[in-house]
This record gives C-alpha cells, sequence and structure tokens, in this order.
C-alpha cells in the first residue's frame, strides 16, 4: 500500500524534503502554505491545497505530515498542532544515510536527509531536521527540533539544546564545543571551540560571539 504523505511549507527548501519522503517510499500528496491566497498554485508540480489555519477544519486524524520551514519555532508550534489533532509526523530517514546501530532517534518528525552519517550511542529528539552530508560524531545529543545545515560536522560529546541552528560546514569540535544552548545559532563555515549560550550567535574561526538575539 502506498504511504501519504502532506507537506507543510512552499518554501526552496521544500523540494529536498519532497525527494527525502519519495525515496522513503511516501506519495506527496499535496503541499500546505501559510499564506492562503497561494491555494490552487502549484509548486514543483505539487498543487498547494490550502493554508496552515485550513489543516484545523479538516479532518487530519491518522494523517502524515511532513514541516520543510526552516524556522523551528514555527515548526515546534505547527507539530504540537498536528499531534494534538491526531496527525502522524514520520520520521524520515534518506536510504543513503549511514546511521549507527547503537543510535536513538525518535519516531516522532526527525528529517534525515542523504548521505548524512550519525555515529554510536547518539540520540537525537523529536522534530531534528538533518540537511544532507552532516555529520553527527558519537555519544552527542541532538534536543527537540534542532537544525543542522548541509555538510555541518557535529563533533563528539556535543550536546545541542532545543531548537539551535547548526549552520552549514561549520565544526562543532569534539569534547570542546560540549554544549550548544537552546535557540542558539552558529554561523556558517564556524569553528565552535567551546560552549555557546543560548540565544547567542557565534561566527568565524574560531567562531566568536557576533549577536545575542
Ligand atoms: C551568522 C549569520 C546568522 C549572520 O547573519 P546576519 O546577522 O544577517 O549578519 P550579516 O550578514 O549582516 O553580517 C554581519 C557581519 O558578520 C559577518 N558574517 C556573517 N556571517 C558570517 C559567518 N558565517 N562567518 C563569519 N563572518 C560572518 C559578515 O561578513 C559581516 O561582517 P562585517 O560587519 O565585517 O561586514 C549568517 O551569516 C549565517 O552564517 N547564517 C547561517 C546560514 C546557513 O548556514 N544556512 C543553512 C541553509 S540550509
Amino acid at each position: 500500500m502506498i504511504k501519504e504523505i502532506y507537506a507543510l511549507g512552499v518554501g526552496h527548501g521544500t523540494p529536498l524534503f519532497i525527494e527525502l519522503a519519495e525515496a522513503c517510499g511516501y506519495k506527496v500528496v499535496g503541499l500546505y502554505h501559510y499564506n492562503e491566497t497561494r491555494t490552487g498554485e502549484y509548486d514543483h508540480g505539487y498543487e498547494i491545497l490550502g493554508a496552515f489555519a485550513d489543516l484545523m477544519n479538516f479532518n487530519i486524524k491518522g494523517k502524515s505530515f511532513m514541516l520543510t520551514m526552516g524556522d523551528m519555532n514555527i515548526k515546534n508550534e505547527i507539530s504540537d498542532n498536528l499531534i494534538h489533532y491526531g496527525g502522524i509526523l514520520p520520521t524520515l530517514i534518506h536510504p543513503t544515510a549511514v546511521i549507527s546501530k547503537f543510535v536513538q532517534i525518535s519516531d516522532s518528525g526527525v528529517l534525515i536527509n542523504s548521505h548524512c552519517e550519525i555515529h554510536s550511542d547518539t540520540k537525537i529528539d523529536e522534530g531534528c531536521v538533518l540537511w544532507p552530508r552532516s555529520t553527527i560524531e558519537h555519544d552527542c545529543r541532538l534536543h527537540k527540533y534542532v537544525f543542522v545545515g548541509p555538510n555541518a560536522y557535529v563533533g563528539a560529546y556535543t550536546e545541542i539544546s532545543d531548537r539551535a541552528f547548526i549552520g552549514q560546514c561549520s565544526i562543532l569540535m569534539s569534547n570542546k564545543a560540549q554544549a550548544i544552548g537552546s535557540s542558539a545559532l552558529v554561523g556558517a563555515g564556524a569553528l565552535v571551540t567551546k560552549p555557546v549560550p543560548a540565544n547567542s550567535i557565534v561566527a568565524g574561526h574560531p567562531a566568536r560571539l557576533i549577536k545575542t538575539l
């Protein structure tokens, strides 16, 4: 039986997640956008079936959804609503990802793209998103709704708190980065050599605080 899934969010990242769902054996039935004026349009050949608000008037119990937006606060809020009304947010793992059998991954809304690697004794909580070719080394913990950009490298023994954003091609040094605070943002290409406080933006080589949110 073909498994059906609806994609929420219509942005430049959405096609990546459509391909992820299809690689995992799902048929993408259509898209939902925050903007109701786009209902009925097509994006990459997939129909925009409605706005997020419309979902609350639709019987979502038992239906599967995939959230493709980059803003993890929005993803967290909408996911909680969908789950509350009986929606299912399957964890999708691309067949090319290499994942140790000693890893624990939540079965709710985790999206792991192509060629990611996850090493032993790492734990990944609900709603986390890994873009292609990112690596999470051994003994890491990703709390809820962490975003890991493409080619990012999370070194061993790093704990990343809720909704933190790890930029593309950044390196979190094993044993040294240790802790990334909630909603912190690690800039693209950063080399993180020490813990990053919550709600702060760090960037550069070595990474330095550039802003507090
Ligand atoms: C760090 C970041 C959040 C800063 O964004 P911003 O607040 O809009 O900052 P600005 O672009 O105004 O840049 C401010 C300064 O920081 C520098 N800067 C910005 N990003 C930087 C980075 N990643 N590394 C080093 N320096 C950076 C800029 O050159 C600029 O320097 P200047 O004042 O000397 O000209 C952003 O540049 C970034 O790296 N985002 C992550 C992108 C990413 O990985 N996306 C994943 C997509 S899948």
